[in-house]
Parts: structure tokens; C-alpha cells; sequence
């Protein structure tokens, strides 16, 4: 039995009532009601998840048997390097996740190299930084109100290319009209530059806002031409590039693709990078020592599961996030709702693009319906100049596909799956251990323990 942590006299601030977003004023609470407090708001949170539409394109819900994953004692160890050589003990099972994880990826995107250890999204990208840059390079990206991400920004916007690795951005010339990057102009734009010897080596590709594949087969010839290295973002478009409903990146010329693991790749928090075979040893230096410590081992096998399911069911359920997409945005249009690039369908991607000026500004109409339990986010538009004053709404569709659930029901049972919210809310109350079981093919199962606080 474990023995209840005696609770101190230390006071902690704590907020004790968070409603929708608006912290009340900050009270002494005991750790004991601070630890209460904290479950009670999770309750909350999932009560209102559960009653909303949740519509923000970054979002996705991983299957139960993903969530299983997370639960595992993998989430409790240490395991830095590459599978096979690593700083510390205890891997053999985890080196064969990880293997299995590395070989998933690279059958489900059909490519030679994978590294599955960045941790998000933006640590992907800082490993294609690390790996193609040196401080002080050029390189191209997208504006943030042109669909780029902050992870591709300028140093004097606190981006992470150009705060974090010393990177000088250039902008990636935009055609607001075809909502998509202007391949002549981005071609005489790498001629200025390299006449100004500020030649670019690196172009990043893809972006926040990606309604439309962009221009990669058409522009690798110009970039190779210049000695550029293209990376392709695919932080959202990736589940859709597993299940071949958008363009392909690599095999149209991209030398790496990064990605987040939980847009429309249904996974767990964290991140991705494959590239090209040439590229493979310079990435896992510049993924570890370079840029992370452990790379999250419960994450790391919640990854190979969801890779194993969009194996399986990906490109069904790829087809369903798209479909959906454009019914949702023809339905908005029909509304008189003014959705972007209505001469090309609206959208080929997850997410659609709406410019909501006359009915006011973003912020406070991404208010009103959060107050109406509809979740979707503010957005800049090509032709807004202040961040606060977005024109936009971006929704996403990949929360909300039918082919997600039937994923995870044809999985196998297990002790840990947690089938619906009710039973993810209870955990505070009976808390789960994980105990290797010798005695079953199972690895894990659950038994209650002791709380840390004595909750009743
Ligand atoms: C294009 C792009 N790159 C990178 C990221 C960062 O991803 P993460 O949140 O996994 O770090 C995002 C996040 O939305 C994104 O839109």
C-alpha cells in the first residue's frame, strides 16, 4: 500500500474558478483543493468538449488505443540517441517500439528515411533547420498571413528560423487570387536574392493555411538549380498525404517533410521528419544530440499505433476529412458566407478558409461561438497587415470523420482501452498502474492503487 504524501502548511495561488477561459481572481488554496480543483476542471473541459463542435484544423482525437499507449510506462523512462546505440539502459523493449515505429512510417509515406523522435511540429522543423542551415543563411518561407507558421518566422516576430536558428526570412512571393504560392515570382525573387548574394538554402514549403497542394514539382528544378534544399511542412496536411487525398511532397521533389503527429494525422501530440536516404544521418544528429533530450516514449508508441491504423484505414479516412471539408464549406457558401478559393472547389484539404469581415472582426466572432459552444479559430489573411485584426475564420475537419471511429473499434480489445469520456474521467478517481503480466500475451495491465491524496 502506498502511503498518502502528508499534506503541507505551504499555501499555492492557485485560480480557483476558471469558466470558459476568464481566470477569477487568484486565491490561497490548500495543495489538497488545488488537486481537486485540477480534476474538477478536466471534468469540466471534457463535459464541455462533449457538448461542443470542436472545429480547430491543428486538432484530432487519437483512437483508444492510442490513449492506451500514452498510459504505458513508456511515459516514465529515458531513452536518448537512435534505437540500438542509446545513453541509457532499459531500451531493449523500447528499441523494438521504436524500430517498429520508424518502419510504420516509412511504409505508410513510401520513403527510406524516418525519424520519429522530434517532439512536435516545431522541433521537427528546427531538426530541417539544424540539418540544411547554418545561422546567418537566407532562407524562403511563407508570411504567417499567407499561410506560413511562426515556426518559419523572422527573428523580429520572435519565429522560430529566424530567433531560434539565425536564420534571415525571406518571403515566398503569394497569389492572393489563387490562394497559393506565384511560382514566376518566387522564381525571379531566388534570382534576386542570389544576384544579391544572399542566395536562399533552404525553401520551406507548406504552412498553417493549406487549402490547395503547393507548387513543389513545379518549383524543384528552380531550386535545385540553386543549390536550395526544400523542406515541405506537412504539420497539417500529413494524414492526408498518408492516405494519398493530397500531393506528395517527396516524390514531387522535396528533400525532407516535416509534420505534426496530431492534425490530420490522428496521433498523439508530437512530431515527424523523413527525407531522402542522403539526408538520413545528418537529420538523427540533428534531431539528437541537436535538438532533443528523450523523445517522449509513451508519445513514441502512441505514434506507431496511429500508424499502424492509418496503414489500415488511412486513406478511407483521409477521403471522409476532405469530403467533409468541402461540403462544409460549399453548405458555409451557400449561406453567404464568402469562403475562399471558390474558383478551385474552396478546398482540397482539411480545413477551409472564410473571410468573415462583414459580420465584424475574428476575435470577436471567434468569441461569440465559442460562447455557443462552436471551437474554431481566428485567422490572418493575405491581405490583413494587423495581427490583431484578423479577417478570417480557419475550420478544420478532421475531428468529425466517421472513418476515425471505425479505426479504432476494429483494433483489438484490451484491459487498458478506454472506451468513452465517462471511463477517462474516472481515472482520478480509481488511478490505474501499469504492471508488466508475466503470465498473459498482453503487456500491460491495469490494477486500482492507493491515490496520492486520499480522495474520500
Ligand atoms: C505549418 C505548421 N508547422 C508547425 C506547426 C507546429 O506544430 P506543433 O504544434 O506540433 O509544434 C504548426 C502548428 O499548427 C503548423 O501549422
Amino acid at each position: 500500500m502506498v502511503e498518502p504524501v502528508p499534506e503541507t502548511s505551504r499555501k499555492h495561488l492557485t485560480p480557483p474558478n476558471v469558466i470558459q477561459g476568464q481566470t477569477a481572481p487568484a486565491t490561497i488554496m490548500e495543495p489538497r483543493q488545488s488537486y481537486n480543483r485540477v480534476f474538477e476542471l478536466l471534468e469540466t473541459h471534457q463535459k464541455w468538449f462533449a457538448n461542443s463542435l470542436p472545429l480547430i484544423a491543428s486538432e484530432n482525437i487519437p483512437s483508444p488505443a492510442v490513449r492506451e499507449a500514452l498510459l504505458s510506462d513508456f511515459g516514465n523512462r529515458y531513452a536518448e540517441g537512435w534505437t540500438g546505440e542509446r545513453v541509457y539502459a532499459g531500451c531493449k523493449y523500447i528499441d523494438q517500439v521504436e524500430q517498429i515505429c520508424i518502419d510504420l512510417a516509412k511504409q505508410l509515406f513510401n520513403v527510406d528515411f524516418a525519424d520519429v523522435r522530434p517532439i512536435s511540429g516545431v522541433c521537427a522543423n528546427l531538426v530541417a533547420y539544424t540539418t540544411f542551415t547554418t545561422p546567418g543563411d537566407t532562407i524562403l518561407a511563407l508570411a504567417i498571413p499567407a499561410g506560413g507558421h511562426i515556426s518559419m518566422g523572422k527573428k523580429e516576430f520572435g519565429g522560430t528560423a529566424g530567433a531560434v536558428r539565425g536564420l534571415n526570412v525571406e518571403y515566398l512571393p503569394f497569389d492572393t487570387e489563387e490562394m497559393n504560392i506565384d511560382i514566376d515570382a518566387t522564381e525571379k525573387k531566388i534570382k534576386k536574392l542570389s544576384d544579391e548574394d544572399k542566395k536562399p538554402t533552404l525553401a520551406m514549403l507548406g504552412g498553417s493555411v493549406l487549402p490547395f497542394p503547393h507548387p513543389v514539382k513545379q518549383l524543384a528544378d528552380t531550386f535545385q538549380e540553386s543549390d536550395t534544399r526544400i523542406c515541405f511542412d506537412a504539420a497539417h496536411v500529413a494524414g492526408l498525404i498518408a492516405g494519398t487525398e493530397f500531393q506528395d511532397p517527396l516524390h514531387e521533389g522535396a528533400d525532407a517533410m516535416t509534420a505534426s503527429t496530431h492534425k490530420t494525422l490522428p496521433g498523439p501530440q508530437g512530431g515527424l521528419i523523413l527525407s531522402k536516404p542522403e539526408h538520413g544521418e545528418k537529420i538523427k544528429k540533428s534531431t539528437f544530440p541537436g535538438n532533443v533530450s528523450n523523445h517522449h516514449l509513451h508519445h513514441l508508441a502512441g505514434k506507431a499505433v496511429m500508424f499502424a491504423e492509418m496503414l489500415a484505414f488511412g486513406k478511407e479516412y483521409a477521403s471522409q476529412i476532405v469530403k467533409n471539408s468541402r461540403a462544409l464549406a460549399a453548405a458555409l457558401h451557400e449561406r453567404g458566407f464568402q469562403v475562399l478559393g471558390e474558383k478551385k472547389g474552396f478546398t482540397r484539404s482539411h480545413l477551409l478558409v472564410a473571410d468573415i469581415t462583414k459580420f465584424g472582426d475574428g476575435k470577436t466572432i471567434e468569441k461569440k461561438l465559442e460562447d455557443a459552444n462552436i471551437i474554431l479559430n481566428r485567422n490572418l489573411l493575405p491581405y490583413d497587415i494587423k495581427a490583431d485584426k484578423s479577417s478570417s475564420q480557419r475550420r478544420g475537419c478532421s475531428q468529425d470523420c466517421e472513418p476515425r471511429f471505425r479505426v479504432s473499434k476494429r483494433l483489438p480489445e484490451s484491459p487498458l482501452r478506454i472506451r468513452d469520456q465517462q471511463r477517462r474521467l474516472h481515472l482520478h478517481s480509481h488511478p490505474i498502474s501499469l504492471e508488466l503480466n508475466q503470465t498473459s500475451n498482453r503487456t500491460v495491465k491495469a490494477r486500482p492503487h492507493q491515490p496520492y491524496y486520499p480522495l474520500h
